[in-house]
This record gives structure tokens, C-alpha cells and sequence, in this order.
């Protein structure tokens, strides 16, 4: 902050925590606005939050741009007007607005990229925010997420993630206004038709140069078969799921609206991996829900000790202004919510240290992605499962798929020893 002309905070609204960091960083820059007039703008989805845009130009009017969701075309144009003319810019519009191509993307790497396949969601869960600061479900056309992963792999990138917040409801609103809805799409040469989920992921494996390509988030609601099978089919859709479990308490899971049980979800693994015996999975586990007692509880460690995931995301419950749950009565102490919290970390911790030593003497594919950030002569990576893989190894192996043996399991991440390029 203290070299910039411009501060432009980019927020979340998903969880409290990251809320409150806005505000705590608003202060931090208010003392270089003073000093030196930078210019400080705040985008994303805390500004489509009328409460909050009240509270900031309220309590914070030292503030120049706020930009919403729908507007980061007119990024540019605002910091001008803001620096030029003077004027404060307040450029939030409704969210259900028509998703944008074009605007110009600064990636952080050449390796990997994220490319969004659609915005919004309408699944309202009843603790989430998301719907009401993103707007509903619209996905991006076939043609333009194809070119744009095509363009990257002309770039040399290898992988790939698909971005959106119910990634398997892909053209499924444009199917409710048109039953018929269907795209001819040209890859590598050849004719294509992408109507779902399942045939955009056909349509992105046959993309040249693309080793890898992984997606977040799908709902388990809709996980369905074709989905399962364009990955078990595919030659570069990892084998690693992201499944959102939230719960596993059925009781749980009905007051969350998320329209499955404990028992749906453990069928919905076994299903994916009987068709794919080496499959790993992700989950995104909330603690502590309104309501949530200590059996419930017990049947989320239950799901966890059954499914074994690779890495667990944990959130502590936080209230979100005008969801359902916020007005659930029963809320849970904040003292259970971390006793609950530690606990299921500590379950976690031990289930992937165990995880991680069965790699230990196999061969894992890994793409390198440069030095380790606390070594400078050993190279990091990652294997299909997202775990990190350290190895001695040159610099020409950066950007490469390589085989790697793993010679040694420390909890955080594998080491391992190059042998070979993968051709
Ligand atoms: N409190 C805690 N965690 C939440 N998430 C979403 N809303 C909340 C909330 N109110 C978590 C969910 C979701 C992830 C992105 O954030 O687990 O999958
Ligand atoms: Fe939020 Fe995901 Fe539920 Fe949508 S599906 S409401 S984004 S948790």
C-alpha cells in the first residue's frame, strides 16, 4: 500500500472473517490517502450488499470507487474519473445482468489457470449468501469457454479449473427457458455438441496441450451418471473430486436446504468410485450450523472416517444478514463451535497424514510449477490428488509433467526423486 497510487480491494462475502479483514485493511489505508491521495477503490461481492455500501460510505467516505460484480469491465473508466475529475464512483449494478466476455484477464502464472464457466446459483442454502450477492445461475456460451481454454494452451498453460458455484447445473436455466438448447462447437478440427456439464467436459478434453483439468464446485444434488462418465472416460480430467458434503447429518442437511442425505452422499462416492476405483475427494464441511447437536455432529466424523478425503476445507457457522439461518433460533455457542472445529481438524490431520504415507514408493505423475517457495534449489509441484510434491530437480523441468518416486512423507507436503520427463 505504500508504493501504490491505486488500492483496489477485491472482497468476499461468503464467511464473516473475511468481512471483517475489509474493514480492519480500510483503516490501514485511510493513513495513505491522507498523506499521498491514493486513490482506493473495492469491488466484488461485499458491495452488492446494500448494508454494507450504507456502512462504508457511511464510516469509510475517504473511499473513491465501489465496483460490483457485474461492472469489472468499467474498472478502467472509473479509476480515471476517480483520478482525473475527482469524483466519487459508486459503480454497483443489478446482479442479474449478462455475464460480460471480454475483459482482459492478468493471470499469476503460465502453468495453471482458472476460467469461469458460469455465475450465479440457485440453490439457497439456507446459510449462504452467495445467491443474493451473485444473482441466479446463467452460464457462459460453449464457443467462448472453448476458445478461451484454447488460447491458454496455445499459451503453454497445462491446467486448467473450471470455475463456478454449482458447476453441474452448466446450461441447465438456459435448458429450462429453451428444452432444445444445444451448441455446435469446433475442437482441435472437429465438430462438437456441448448441451450439459458432461459434453462441455468432452469438448475441454480434447483440447491439445491441456494436461489437467479440474473443476470446483459441483452440488452432489446434481452429480449426475454422464457427468461421472465423461470423467472416467477423459484422458486429462483429474481423478480428484471436490464434493461440498456441509453435513453429515441428514437433519442437518434438510435444514441447510442442500436436498440430500448423509446416505445419498456416501451412495453418490461409492458410485463415483466404482466406476473409478482411483478417485480422491475434497469436501467443504461447515461446523456448528444452527441447531447442529452433538450427534449430528458425530455423523459428519462419520461421513469423514468413511469417505477419507485429501483435504478437508472447514468453516466455522457464521451469520450472513438476510439468510434463512439467521433467524434460525437455536445457534450454537461459539465455545461448542470451536470444540467441534478442533475436533474434526484433528481427525482430519490424522487422516491425511495416513493418506500421504500410502504414497510413500509409488510413482506419481506431478506438474511442476517452479522452486518451493522456502527453497530455492528444490522444485514444487503437484500430484493428480493436489498434493504437494518438493523434488531436486533442473529448472527446464518447470511447466513439465513429470514422474516422480516419493521417497518421504512430511504431513504439509511429499519429497520425491525425478526420474524421467512423462512424454
Ligand atoms: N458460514 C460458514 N461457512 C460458510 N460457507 C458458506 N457460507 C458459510 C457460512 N455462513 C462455506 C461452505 C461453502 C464454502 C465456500 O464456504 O462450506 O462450501
Ligand atoms: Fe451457496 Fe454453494 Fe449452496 Fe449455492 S450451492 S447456495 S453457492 S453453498
Amino acid at each position: 500500500m505504500d508504493d501504490a497510487d491505486v488500492i483496489i480491494f477485491n472482497t468476499c462475502c461468503v464467511r464473516e472473517n473475511a468481512e471483517d479483514r475489509l474493514f480492519g485493511k480500510l483503516g490501514e489505508a485511510k493513513k495513505f490517502k491522507e498523506d499521498k491521495g491514493t486513490i482506493i477503490a473495492i469491488g466484488g461481492c461485499m458491495m452488492q450488499e446494500k448494508q454494507i455500501t450504507d456502512k462504508i460510505k457511511r464510516s469509510y467516505p475517504y473511499v473513491d470507487i465501489i465496483f460490483g460484480t457485474h461492472t469489472l469491465e468499467n474498472l478502467a473508466k472509473d479509476i480515471y474519473f476517480a483520478l482525473k475529475e475527482k469524483k466519487k464512483i459508486e459503480d454497483v449494478i443489478d446482479i442479474e445482468g449478462e455475464i460480460h466476455e471480454g475483459t482482459p484477464i492478468v493471470r499469476g502464472d503460465n502453468i495453471k489457470a482458472s476460467v469461469a464457466i458460469m455465475n450465479g446459483c440457485n440453490n439457497f442454502c439456507t446459510y449462504c449468501i452467495v445467491p443474493y450477492v451473485r444473482g441466479r445461475e446463467r452460464s457462459r456460451k460453449p464457443g467462448d469457454i472453448i476458445n478461451e481454454v484454447e488460447e491458454l494452451a496455445k499459451k503453454g498453460y497445462k491446467e486448467i479449473m473450471l470455475l463456478g458455484q454449482n458447476v453441474n447445473s452448466y446450461l441447465v436455466s438456459e435448458r429450462e427457458k429453451d428444452n432444445n438448447i444445444s451448441y455446435e462447437v469446433i475442437v482441435q478440427g472437429k465438430e462438437m455438441i456441448v448441451n450439459s456439464f458432461a459434453t462441455l467436459l468432452k469438448a475441454i478434453d480434447e483440447i491439445e496441450g491441456i494436461e489437467r483439468i479440474r473443476f470446483i464446485s459441483p452440488h452432489p444434488k446434481d452429480f449426475t451418471d454422464d457427468v461421472i462418465e465423461a470423467i472416467a472416460n477423459s484422458k486429462h480430467i483429474c481423478h480428484l473430486i471436490h464434493l461440498p458434503l456441509q453435513s453429515g447429518s441428514t437433519n442437518v442437511l434438510k435444514r441447510m436446504n442442500r436436498k440430500y442425505s448423509k446416505e445419498q452422499y456416501l451412495k453418490l462416492v461409492d458410485r463415483i468410485r466404482r466406476l473409478m476405483p482411483d478417485s480422491t475427494f475434497t469436501t467443504d464441511i461447515i461446523v456448528g450450523f444452527p441447531g447442529e447437536t452433538e450427534e449430528d455432529f458425530e455423523d459428519t466424523l462419520d461421513v469423514v472416517k468413511k469417505v477419507k478425503f485429501e483435504q478437508i476445507f472447514m468453516f466455522i457457522y457464521s451469520i450472513r444478514v438476510g439468510t434463512p439461518a439467521e433467524k434460525m433460533e437455536d445457534q450454537v455457542p461459539e465455545e461448542i463451535k470451536h470444540k467441534r472445529f478442533d475436533r474434526l481438524k484433528a481427525l482430519a490431520e490424522k487422516q491425511i497424514a495416513e493418506k500421504n504415507e500410502t504414497y510413500v514408493g509409488t510413482t506419481q505423475k506431478v506438474l511442476v510449477e517452479g522452486y518451493s517457495k522456502t527453497n530455492e534449489k528444490i522444485l514444487t509441484g503437484r500430484n493428480e490428488a493436489n498434493v504437494i510434491v518438493n523434488f531436486k530437480g533442473d529448472k527446464s523441468l518447470i511447466g513439465k509433467m513429470c514422474d516422480v518416486k516419493i521417497i518421504g512423507n512430511h504431513i504439509w507436503y511429499l519429497e520425491g526423486c525425478c526420474d524421467k520427463i512423462q512424454e
